[in-house]
C-alpha cells in the first residue's frame, strides 16, 4: 500500500492520483508548486503536515488509517476542510451532473419517459444527500464544536449513527448508477451519458473517501473527546 510522506514532491503525488487535485485544492495550493516537497508547501502555507498527509493518504489509499497521529490533529481543522468539500460538491458536482442529466435527457428523441425516470431515481438520491451534509453541517459539526469549546460532556446526544448513514446515502447513489447500467433504452446519446456515469461514479468514490475521513478520523477522535472531555 502506497503512503505518501513528506519529503514526496507534490508533483509526484498528483501524478500517481489526479483525483486528489481537488483535495489539494480544499487545503488552498493551487498548481505550479515547481519541484516542492509536501513538506515545503505546507510550511509556507501554514498548513500542518501530518493534517494534510493524513487528509491525502486516506483518499488515496483504503486500508490507510492513521491511528497514532490521530489525537494530534484539531477536529476543528478537519471540520473545516470538511465544510470546504461540502461546498465543493455543492457549487462543482451537483451543477456539473444536473446540466449532464438535462443534456442527456434532451438527447433521447422517443424514450424521454425512460430517462425521466432516471431523474426520479437521481433526484431521490440528490434529496438524501443533501439531508444527510445538512445533518452534518446543522447537528453533528455543531454538536463537536460544542464539545470542543465548553470541554463539557453532552450525553444527550450522539454522532456515532453517521457510518450508517454513508452507508445508505451509497446505496442510493449505486442503484442510481446501475439502474442506467442495466435497464436504459438504447436512445441516447452515448457520450452524454457516458460521462453523466463517469462524473456520477467518481462522485461516489469522492464521497466515499469524504465518509471515511468522517468515520476513521473525526469519529473516533469525537469518541475519545467525549469520554474525556477535559482531557
Ligand atoms: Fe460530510
Ligand atoms: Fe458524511
Amino acid at each position: 500500500m502506497e503512503i505518501f510522506k513528506e519529503k514526496d514532491k507534490l508533483v509526484y503525488v498528483i501524478h500517481r492520483n489526479y483525483h486528489l487535485l481537488p483535495v489539494i485544492n480544499r487545503f488552498g495550493i493551487k498548481l505550479g508548486f515547481k519541484d516542492k516537497t509536501i513538506e515545503e508547501i505546507c510550511n509556507e502555507k501554514g498548513i500542518s503536515v501530518g493534517f494534510f498527509l493524513a487528509i491525502v493518504n486516506t483518499y488515496h489509499n483504503e486500508e490507510y488509517f492513521p491511528r497514532e497521529e490521530l489525537l494530534s490533529f484539531s477536529p476543528l481543522e478537519i471540520i473545516k476542510y470538511l465544510r470546504k468539500t461540502h461546498k465543493y460538491y455543492f457549487e462543482h458536482t451537483l451543477p456539473k451532473l444536473d446540466d449532464l442529466l438535462k443534456r442527456l435527457i434532451a438527447s433521447s428523441k422517443n424514450n424521454i419517459k425512460n430517462l425521466q425516470m432516471v431523474e426520479v431515481f437521481y433526484k431521490k438520491y440528490i434529496s438524501e444527500f443533501k439531508q444527510h451534509i445538512n445533518y452534518e453541517e446543522e447537528q453533528v459539526f455543531p454538536h463537536i464544536i460544542n464539545i470542543i469549546e465548553s470541554r463539557q460532556r453532552q450525553p444527550e446526544y450522539s454522532i456515532r449513527s453517521l457510518e450508517n448513514e454513508h452507508s445508505s446515502v451509497y446505496e442510493t447513489l449505486i442503484d442510481v448508477i446501475n439502474l442506467i447500467i442495466k435497464y436504459i433504452l438504447p436512445d441516447y446519446d452515448e457520450n452524454i451519458c457516458n460521462e453523466f456515469l463517469t462524473t456520477l461514479s467518481l462522485f461516489g468514490k469522492d464521497l466515499e473517501n469524504h465518509a471515511r475521513i468522517e468515520d476513521n478520523i473525526l469519529l473516533p477522535m469525537m469518541i475519545e473527546i467525549e469520554n474525556n472531555p477535559e482531557r
